[in-house]
């Protein structure tokens, strides 16, 4: 096993190709917003009706379908906890390898999942596996600075992607992304697992064919439980903010998802730094993001890095006909009142069990993908409004001012 190595990575493979993928003619450069705003309403409405089909089936059906070999980037935490666990349970994914730099990553993950039969690997190692031409797809769950440039390496030897959020740092590193995938004609699917949870679908279904009327206000809570290492905090986005940039990009994403992604005219934060190591950083653990529209809808996004009574994730929408409500669920639904109260259980601990389905969902739906009965749920179109909203929080959090789109 190789030595680990710097995290931001060197490419044995891209190299040239890098190249021509800002050169990719064909591509769409402009952003008209307008026309994508319709093309992923019409697209989200699909997508719905086709999950629920395909998600009756499981999508494993290995009689009629053949099974995809994959390489999963990265062991770590959500590697670990969540998606390595979900591919080994798929049976139309075959395993093959896994790499990740870190001998610590590899000996838990092998122990924890008892994989000491898959082969792993360091990132020295990727241009021989992904030369592999047996190989299929690759899934990318190593930190968010090495996306990019691991999912260009992967798409240009023709190998489909599946990536943890966001698929890039920046909005440029999206846009070489996902025109790749384009030029290349291989799938990118941008991991938001909110997407695909029963009780945010309920709420997207709610927002359709104008049912809660002219939107008025939107607020969506984002509180993390439990707070993440220091060492993944001191090195996540360190010259933004990783508040917005790492944790309310899931929240900018459901506003950009319930929108039909309508575009904000502008975006304020507001930020502190409570945790005297956070100050020490310089990242802020609370805030929030203002977002105001043309059409008069107003967007608070209220994130904090730690909340003490468990993983706390919400939405409401408010419209001139209704409201529609996201709540958290619970670990159980029992309810207790006595005399003096009532008694109900704690929320769920953190995102591997809160949603547990939703991420074996977004597995079911890049398999879709790959059969070609699906496309992508999380567009491109949809991932660079994100990211240009959060990159004006972030200069809004640095300037102190309203920062316009
Ligand atoms: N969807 C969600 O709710 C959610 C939750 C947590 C994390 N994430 C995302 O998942 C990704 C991973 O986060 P994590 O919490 O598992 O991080 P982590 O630090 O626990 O795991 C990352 C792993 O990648 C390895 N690694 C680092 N650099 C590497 C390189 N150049 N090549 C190969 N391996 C390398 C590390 O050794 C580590 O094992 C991030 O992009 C993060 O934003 C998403």
């Amino acid at each position: 096993m190789a030595q680990i190595v710097k995290r931001v990575v060197q490419s044995p493979v891209c190299g040239s190709l890098l190249g021509t993928c800002h050169n990719v003619t064909g591509v769409i450069r402009g952003f008209n917003k307008e026309v994508f705003a319709s093309q992923i309403c019409r697209r989200s409405l699909k997508t719905c009706s086709v999950r629920s089909s395909s998600s009756a089936s499981g999508g494993n059906d290995l009689s009629t379908k053949r099974q995809y070999n994959v390489g999963v980037f990265g062991a770590g935490r959500i590697a670990s906890s969540v998606h390595i666990k979900n591919i080994l349970q798929k049976r139309r994914l075959n395993l093959k390898w896994v790499l990740d730099d870190s001998p610590t990553s590899v000996s838990s993950c092998k122990d924890l999942l008892n994989l000491h039969d898959t082969p792993f690997y360091s990132s020295e190692d990727r241009e021989q596996l992904l030369n592999d031409e047996s190989l299929d797809a690759v899934f990318v769950f190593t930190p968010t600075d090495t996306h990019a440039d691991y999912i260009c390496e992967s798409l240009s030897r023709g190998k489909a992607v599946m990536t943890e959020k966001p698929c890039g740092e920046t909005y440029s590193d999206i846009k070489r992304c996902y025109e790749l995938s384009e030029h290349t004609n291989k799938i990118l699917l941008t991991g938001f697992q909110r997407r695909f949870d029963s009780t945010f679908q309920e709420v997207f279904k709610a927002t359709r064919n104008n049912a809660l009327g002219n939107l008025r206000f939107m607020r969506v809570t984002g509180r993390d439980s439990p707070k993440p290492a220091y060492e993944f905090l001191r090195n996540t986005d360190t010259g933004g903010c990783s508040l917005i940039s790492d944790m309310a990009v899931h929240d900018i994403d459901m506003t950009v998802w319930l929108t039909s992604a309508e575009r904000p005219i502008s975006v304020y934060t507001m930020s502190h730094m409570h945790d005297p190591i956070m100050k020490e950083i310089g990242q802020p653990d609370s805030g929030l993001l203002a977002l105001k529209y043309e059409s008069g809808l107003n967007v608070i996004i209220d994130s904090d890095r730690e909340s003490p009574y468990g993983y706390d994730m919400r939405i409401e929408m408010f419209g001139s006909e209704g409201m529609a409500r996201a709540e958290n669920p619970r670990e159980t639904a029992a309810v207790i009142d006595v005399a003096d109260g009532g008694k109900c259980n704690r929320l769920f601990n953190s995102f591997p069990q809160r949603f547990e389905a939703a991420f074996s969902k977004e597995i079911d739906h890049f398999i879709d993908c790959l059969d070609g009965t699906d496309t992508p749920l999380i567009t491109k179109e949809e991932c660079l409004l994100s990211m240009e909203i959060v990159e004006k929080g972030v200069e809004s959090f640095r300037s102190g001012k309203v920062e316009y789109l």
